[in-house]
């Protein structure tokens, strides 16, 4: 049973939930940086081992999302983002375990190599991908498209780009959990400071809302990779207060503990547009066996190498959340799960 259910037995009964992911997601040392004395420590969370044969951070929002698509009687899903969105690759690999059907509602966007790969994967797992070119031509194209599932019964249901919907913060209220049952287990230190990238906010609102549960006083540095920095803290505001409804709702009761750190020096051109920073980032990376991509992972790396170098993490414990998919055909020496 996942965490969030074990030590809140309310929510297991109230929350809709499928188990469909792997779960506790490994953890790795890496110790090459901590020998040069220049941090107390670095873990990385590998979020990309969450599922196969596409894993990622979405994997624990759509556990609880298509478990209401199951339990409201839904045949098809409307799902959001850019034309190579991970997480419409992720819905349509969990959805088309469960006999969903999955509209993929896409806007054009910078033509990096993963962008063809990741729209070949949602076809090939059975999703419709429509390409549009505006936001206008997208609302209207799906309005069209809704109305067309609800009349022939199929109970059609939205889910919001990246799945950053309360239901879908639960995800990663428990990723927090279990990544501290994770530290305890191996004896490990709570992090002083956690680094992950943020676009539609899901991954950090729940991360937040579970460090508060647990009272940990981390340091969230959310790497930003488009947007303002005004509207991506608005949303995100929003998206923590429904989450933070959401719990209380259900009879839990949370203070604030962690701080949150929005940064956006690393955006660069802008979505998806690689930086000089990021590609140092892949490359270190990748010599350790681990994949980073150019639009949110290698910006979120970037900004932790930025901070190493600037002196900042000095004796700090650090964990990096790996929010990619990953290549599971590789084995990766020194997983401590
Ligand atoms: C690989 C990857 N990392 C991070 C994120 C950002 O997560 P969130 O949308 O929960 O802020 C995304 C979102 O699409 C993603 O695909």
């Amino acid at each position: 049973m996942i965490p969030l259910f074990q030590q809140y037995s309310s929510l297991k009964v109230d929350l809709p939930y499928i188990p469909l992911g792997t779960f506790p997601t490994p953890l790795l040392a890496l110790n090459e940086l901590v020998k040069e004395g220049t941090l107390g420590s670095l873990h990385l969370k590998l979020d990309g081992f969450s599922s196969s044969p596409f894993g990622g951070n979405k994997v624990r929002k759509l556990e609880f999302l298509l478990g209401k698509a199951k339990q409201n009687g839904a045949k098809t899903i409307f799902t959001f983002g850019y034309e190579g969105s991970n997480h419409c690759v992720a819905t349509a690999s969990l959805a088309a375990r469960l006999g969903l059907n999955v509209f993929a509602q896409v806007l054009e966007q910078e033509p990096q190599p993963y962008v063809r790969k990741n729209v070949q994967m949602a076809k090939k797992m059975g999703a419709v991908v429509n390409l549009y070119q505006s936001e206008f031509g997208l609302r209207l194209g799906t309005a069209a498209l809704y109305v067309r599932e609800k009349l022939s019964g199929n109970r059609p249901m939205l889910i919001p780009p990246g799945g950053s919907e309360a239901l879908g913060v639960m995800g990663f209220v428990n990723a927090a959990l279990e990544l501290q049952s994770q530290l305890e287990r191996c004896q490990l230190p709570v992090p002083d400071r956690i680094y992950c990238a943020i676009s539609s906010g899901g991954t950090t609102a729940g991360l937040r809302l579970g460090m508060d549960l647990l009272g940990w006083k981390t340091e969230l540095h959310a790497v930003r990779v488009y947007g303002t920095a005004n509207s991506t803290r608005k949303k995100l505001e929003q998206l923590t207060r429904k989450s933070h409804d959401l719990l209380k709702s259900k009879g839990l009761r949370l203070q604030r503990m962690q701080r949150l750190v929005i940064r956006d020096e690393f955006i660069g051109q802008g979505y998806a547009f690689s930086t000089k920073g990021g590609l140092e980032a892949q490359k270190r990376m990748e010599a350790r066996g681990i994949a980073l991509d150019p639009t949110y992972t290698a910006k979120a790396y970037a900004c932790l190498l930025a901070d190493l170098r600037a002196g900042e993490l000095k004796s700090k414990q650090v964990l990096f959340w790996n929010s990619l998919n990953q290549d599971q055909t590789k084995p990766i020496e020194g997983l401590i799960y």
